[in-house]
């Protein structure tokens, strides 16, 4: 890949990346940390609240830079790029999921769903057609002219993996996506986000979920903002 260096072949490297905050006093809020994960490679991050497990996926999103170390994503440092440079980054590379949906409630689901197309070549048709697919997907096709306000919970959440996927991304995180449901909705979307290896996507989930950990392909324990060996 152009502008790469050669290194381990990983999609996400991490190396020494960690994070403290100066103000208002100065918090150590993730030991320097190593981390790779593999293209295709599904992992769940656990660990009690406060470890720092939003903290350390907000850093392999882009959404927070670390104070410390390198971060590499498929080769290319990521630590030192303007802000411009995260955001193109991201919106052409990542998908995300929230705990919420965090939809616009009154468009429809395949409306939100368009929204995480970001290639700007692609005309209304295709934009259409991409993210029917991206519903499908999820179980949802035949809702896709439904108001985003008047969906289920889990319907929502749904919606909100199908906005994730639609650009295919080479890496998905999600973060407590299945907090927020029930059990047995919160299993289907586990399940869902465990198809996504399927599709060729990376996936970095952060969960309280147990059963989370039996469909990830590895578990990373964070204690007290580092990774427990
Ligand atoms: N910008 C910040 N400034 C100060 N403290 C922060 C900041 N971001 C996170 N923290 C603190 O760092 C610790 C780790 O936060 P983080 O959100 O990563 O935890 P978590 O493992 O995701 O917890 P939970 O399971 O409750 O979501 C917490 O004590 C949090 O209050
Ligand atoms: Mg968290």
């Amino acid at each position: 890949m152009t502008g790469s260096t050669p290194g381990s072949g990983a999609l996400v490297e991490l190396s020494g990346v960690g994070l403290e905050i100066a103000h208002p006093v100065r918090t150590r809020i993730l030991q320097p940390t190593d981390l790779e994960i593999v293209a295709g490679e599904s992992v769940a991050i656990v660990g009690p609240s406060g470890a720092g497990k939003t903290t350390l996926a907000s850093i392999i999103g882009t959404l927070q830079s670390p104070s410390e170390g390198s971060y590499r994503f498929a080769g290319q440092e990521m630590v030192g790029k303007t802000r411009k440079e995260l955001a193109r980054f991201r919106a052409g590379q990542l998908g995300f999921v929230f705990q919420q949906a965090h939809l616009v409630e009154y468009r429809t689901a395949r409306a939100n769903v368009e929204l995480g197309l970001t290639d700007p070549s692609l005309n209304r048709a295709g934009r259409r057609e991409l993210s029917m697919e991206a519903l499908r997907r999820v179980g949802l096709h035949r809702l896709g002219e439904r108001l985003a306000a008047h969906l289920s919970g889990g319907e929502q959440q749904r919606v909100a993996i199908a906005r994730a996927l639609v650009k295919a991304p080479s890496l998905v995180i999600a973060d407590e996506p299945t907090s927020a449901l029930d059990q047995r909705t919160g299993q289907a979307i586990l399940e869902l986000l465990a198809g996504v290896g399927t599709l060729g996507a990376t996936l970095v989930l952060v969960t309280h979920d147990e059963r989370a950990m039996g469909t990830a392909g590895r578990v990373v324990t964070i204690v007290d903002g580092g990774i427990r060996p």
